[in-house]
């Protein structure tokens, strides 16, 4: 859904004020003795107290009862989902690649329809990423769900999802992206009846905007075309079941109220969604295949500069214009580790196999690039400008081996012969 059917406030990590009943948002403080209207104060902190200034993230609450009164939680199954540390299997060194997780014939709702692939890091030291596919097929109706591990960057690829925050609502479907901070309660609804997309699930500090160093001071994602909610809240008495995702297993408490109460809120700490096609994709005019990295929407970095805990990189449809080029990826082995994922379309390293849903897992130092068929169109191609259309495929980078669960390695989607793709290449060589 876009900007037309919800309302949303724009731009990305600067202080929002929002109050879905006029006169309700504190005027001139945060905590006055009596809030209006009989609300109570909260804030929620997403970063320590003492986060510098220009990644610090914080917002206060004005809602119908504290977050604090509930009973206690209990653990449950965790069903597919997996965290960090990820021990499970020993991480083969192979390419990997996965057709699309058919979705569940019985009703299952975003929670229960969660499989983990793999990750890295240490939820507990807060570093690393964990990745997702989410498959459901109804509502998330009297539950909501928070993440105390980390912060969720979802990326649809069938179907939109309805995300009713603590912050309000925002829609994001396939093309877009949405990321609900770590801490925030949301329930998922489907407009479209059922949906499938990626989770990154990020332990690590918060996906904030790449620096943009000689592009200068625009382009790539643009801060305004961020959306976040407005204040929207449930008034309602009724029995609602929190989930909650703590140190890497599910627990839920019953609460007698919907948590989702909060009526007027202001900071920087708030769910957000980007419509991928505002990406000001950036390129060369001349010859050669920059680095993937000229493509980062979203960067979490990590202690050593430069060497991101996550990026988030989309290939997007673009004009490639590159002269005497092989335009399309070469042949790598990479210190970073990369899980990518297609929303639609053909990515153009590959001719066939990599399907909209499906994945890939290239992992440090793994040899991969153009499979056989698309060197052969590449490298005999006439190179007039041309146009990607039509295709948005993603990237999930991240500095340490993404270590695949136990399901990853054992599911029928596993494709046996991904090797294949790289069979065959001619001996050229005439020296
Ligand atoms: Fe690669």
């Amino acid at each position: 859904m876009k900007e037309d059917e919800l309302m949303y406030l724009t731009g990305f990590g600067n202080e929002h004020m929002t109050e879905a009943v006029p006169g309700t948002l504190p005027v001139g403080q945060n905590a006055p003795q009596r809030p209006p209207c009989g609300l109570y104060t909260e804030q929620i902190s997403g970063t320590a107290f003492t986060t510098p200034r220009a990644e610090n993230r914080r917002s206060w609450l004005y809602r119908i009862r504290p977050s604090a009164m509930h009973p206690a939680f209990r653990q449950i199954e965790n069903g597919l989902i997996r965290s960090a540390p990820f021990c499970e299997a020993p991480p083969p060194p192979n390419r990997l690649r996965w057709n699309p997780l058919p979705f569940p014939d019985e009703p299952v709702d975003f929670v229960d329809g969660l499989v983990t692939l793999g990750g890295n890091g240490e939820a507990s030291s807060r570093i690393g990423i964990a990745l997702h596919i989410y498959r459901a097929t109804k509502p998330m109706d009297d539950r909501v769900f928070y993440d105390a591990d980390g912060e969720l960057l979802i990326v649809p690829q069938s179907g939109r999802l309805h995300l009713a925050t603590e912050l309000g609502v925002i829609e994001a479907g396939p093309g877009d992206f949405a990321v609900i901070p770590r801490g925030i309660k949301f329930r998922a609804a489907l407009p479209d009846g059922r949906a499938r997309g990626y989770v990154c699930e990020n332990y690590g500090p918060l996906f904030r905007l790449p620096e943009l160093g000689p592009i200068g001071a625009n382009g790539l994602a643009n801060p305004r075309d961020f959306r976040t909610p407005v204040a929207a809240f449930e008034d309602a008495d009724r029995a609602t079941q929190v989930l909650a995702k703590f140190e890497g297993n599910l627990w839920a408490a019953e609460f007698d109220h919907s948590p989702l109460d909060v009526v007027a809120w202001h900071g920087n700490y708030a769910p957000y969604a980007y419509d991928l096609s505002r990406f000001n994709t950036m390129g060369t005019l001349s010859f050669d295949h920059p680095d993937p990295s000229i493509f980062t929407v979203m960067t979490s970095p990590s202690d050593v500069p430069g060497t991101a805990n996550c990026d988030f990189v989309i290939f997007p449809p673009r004009w490639l214009v590159a002269e005497h080029t092989f335009r399309p990826p070469w042949f790598h082995r990479n210190f970073m580790n990369e899980f990518m994922g297609l929303v639609h379309g053909v990515y153009d390293a590959k001719a066939e196999g990599f399907l909209p849903g499906g994945a890939s897992l290239h992992n440090c130092m793994s040899a991969h690039g153009p499979d056989r068929v698309t060197f052969e169109r590449a490298v005999a191609a006439e190179l007039k400008p041309q146009k990607i259309e039509d295709a948005l495929a993603f990237m999930f980078e991240t500095r340490m081996v993404i270590r695949p669960t136990r399901f990853a390695l054992e599911t029928g989607t596993l494709q046996r012969d991904y090797d294949a793709c790289w069979a065959g290449f001619e001996r050229m060589f005439n020296g």
